[in-house]
Formats: C-alpha cells, structure tokens, sequence
C-alpha cells in the first residue's frame, strides 16, 4: 500500500487571509492570538493595534520559516494549548474544508470540516477573555451551522460578521463573543 504523505508547506495569504484582514483591520485592544499563523500575514498586521500580539501554529517549520510577516511571539503548539494568556482578540484562518482524511494540515478540517475546527475551539474557549472577540472563517463546502453551533454550545454568542463568494465556494466569517 503505498504511504499517504501529510503536505504541511507554508500556506501563502490568500483568498480568505484577504477577506479575514479587510474584516479585521479595525480590531483594537491589549492582547492579540492569531492561531494558525502560516505566513504571519494575519499576526502581522494584529501588531498595527494591539500591545502584545501571539501568533501560534502546529507547524513549526513554517513559523521558524516566517519571513515577510515576521512577528517576535510564535509559538509552536495546538491552538492555544500552551498559553496561559486571557486575550481581548483571537483570530483564526481555520482549516475549514472537509475532508475524508487529514492529508493537508494547512486546509483540511476532517468530517463535515468540523473535526480540526473543534479540536481548536476547545483550546482557544480557555483563552477567551470575558467579553473577548473570537473571529474565524469558514466555508458553504462545510458544516458550517455545526461549527456555529459548537461555538454556541461552549458559550459564545455568535454572528455572522461577512460572506464571500468565491469561484466554487462562500466564504463565512463569524465573530464569537465570550
Ligand atoms: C488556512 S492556513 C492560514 C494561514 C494564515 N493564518 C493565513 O491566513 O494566511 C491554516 C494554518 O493553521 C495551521 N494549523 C492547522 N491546524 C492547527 C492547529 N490544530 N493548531 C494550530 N495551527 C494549526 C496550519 O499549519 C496553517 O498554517
């Protein structure tokens, strides 16, 4: 049987980074996470507005890989496994797609695209200040009502912030309130 190789490279900003940034731009606060990192694109520009600004990814080739969008706080874990930090702000370009199998870490979010985006909400809820904002993407390919429902069923008070349609797919941004 021949081995199914996991594609961890660096996700360029694209599409969604774009959509997620234009959203965001105006965020304001003290302490900023960006979970999933990748090229810092998104961390980067939290640094405009926050104080202190965290950016963490699984892959921890592609943060010590970080060049254009270099920031000073990366961290290389699960989500939000290894802080200890409340922040006013957390952000994320969600692996969203769903898929049968995990082979792109980057974009593949597992069954219905809920598998990986759980596993990241249940991190990311003990990080939360009270009153915190958690933004993230995801997409008409997925179960996205699951995953705002999921979101709903750990306490956070959701709504859709901005769609986006794309060739094949509608991207949905969703804000999260604590
Ligand atoms: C769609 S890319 C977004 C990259 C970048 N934030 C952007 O918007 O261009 C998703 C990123 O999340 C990272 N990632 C996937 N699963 C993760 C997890 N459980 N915890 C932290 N990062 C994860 C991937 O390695 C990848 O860099």
């Amino acid at each position: 049987m021949q081995n199914k190789l996991l594609k961890n490279d660096e996700y360029p900003p694209s599409e969604d980074t774009f959509f997620i940034a234009n959203n965001i731009e105006n965020e304001k606060g003290e302490y900023a996470l960006d979970i999933g990192s990748g090229s810092g694109y998104l961390t980067k520009l939290l640094t405009e507005n926050f104080s202190l600004v965290v950016g963490t990814d699984i892959n921890c080739e592609v943060l010590q890989n970080q060049s254009s969008y270099k920031t000073s706080n990366l961290i290389c874990c699960n989500a939000s496994d290894a802080l200890k930090i409340k922040f006013d702000f957390i952000v994320c370009n969600l692996p969203y797609l769903a898929t049968d199998e995990i082979l792109d870490i980057a974009t593949d979010g597992g069954a219905e695209g809920f598998e990986i985006p759980k596993k990241i909400f249940d991190s990311t809820i003990n990080n939360l200040k009270k009153n915190g904002k958690f933004v993230f993407v995801t997409s008409s390919l997925s179960n996205y009502q699951k995953l705002i429902d999921y979101a709903e069923k750990l306490g956070l008070k959701t709504r859709i912030m901005a769609k986006k349609k794309l060739f094949f797919e509608e991207l949905i941004l969703v804000e999260a309130i604590n």
